[in-house]
């Protein structure tokens, strides 16, 4: 695990641009793993900028995002394909984008669908990731037992109440989300998770304090040949901002 420390949020996202812009000038035809959550809305914002300068170019790439709410239908302004919408791919374009289907009528067919698509685009070169304050990365949970594949999963008490600044009053949060398991996120050739903020030091610190805490999802990454992490000073120190 390489662990990148930057200054603060706004040289993070460059930081994790330039990861993104290496990984497309390798492979034109990338295809990258998303994630949603206030975390990569600055990276995401950086790489609108470099589209419209032309230092980037996402036609020939394809993009899976990590998970999405259930149900939920997709023009829900708290839906992640809204999310997605709004922040990237409404400015940039990609050869395809896929997010699980919040609408679907099966949502263990759906999951079973998803991991089918990744594995037919030939797997995910680079999946970007945040983090929960509990560890969970996608909506993989703390648990006991862990779900390989991809799944239909509770939200945990902690998310919920994390997540709850995003629905406004009277607008119902679901419960529920299906999310891409710890094994497709694992099949990627290169994972790039970013930890920003002192709400995310106590996390941080244990990532990398040499254990694999079996209650903090984000510690099987101390397992994968190829993580890179960018954490701000905050996230790295649990200085406040
Ligand atoms: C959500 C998403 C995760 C994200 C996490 C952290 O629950 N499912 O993929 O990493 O929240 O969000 P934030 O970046 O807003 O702290």
């Amino acid at each position: 695990m390489r662990k990148i420390i930057c200054p603060d949020y706004d040289e993070v996202c460059t930081a994790a641009a330039d990861i993104f812009a290496l990984q497309l000038k390798q492979k034109q035809d990338s295809v990258f793993g998303l994630a949603t959550g206030s975390t990569p809305v600055g990276l995401y914002e950086e790489i609108i900028r470099r589209c419209e300068t032309g230092e980037m170019d996402f036609s020939q790439a394809k993009a899976f995002n990590l998970d999405e709410y259930y149900p939920i239908e997709k023009n829900h302004p708290q839906s992640y394909k809204a999310f997605m919408d709004l922040h990237l791919f409404n400015k940039v374009k990609f050869a395809g984008t896929q997010i699980p289907n919040g609408e679907a009528d099966d949502p263990h067919a759906e999951c079973a669908r998803y991991d089918a698509a990744i594995e037919t685009a030939g797997g995910i070169d680079l999946q970007l990731l945040g983090i929960g304050i509990n560890g969970h990365i996608g909506f993989n949970e703390p648990a006991d037992v862990y779900p390989v594949g991809s799944h239909l999963t509770s939200l945990t008490e902690s998310t919920l109440i994390a997540n709850s600044r995003f629905f406004s009053e009277g607008e119902t949060q679901p419960t529920t989300a299906l999310t891409m398991g710890i094994g497709p996120i694992f099949k990627a050739k290169h994972i790039l998770l970013l930890i920003t903020g002192s709400a995310k030091a106590e996390v941080a610190k244990k990532l990398f304090d040499g254990k694999l805490y079996t209650d903090v999802p984000a510690c099987f990454l101390l397992l994968h040949p190829n993580v890179t992490v960018i954490m701000d000073e905050a996230a790295n120190s649990g200085r406040k901002e």
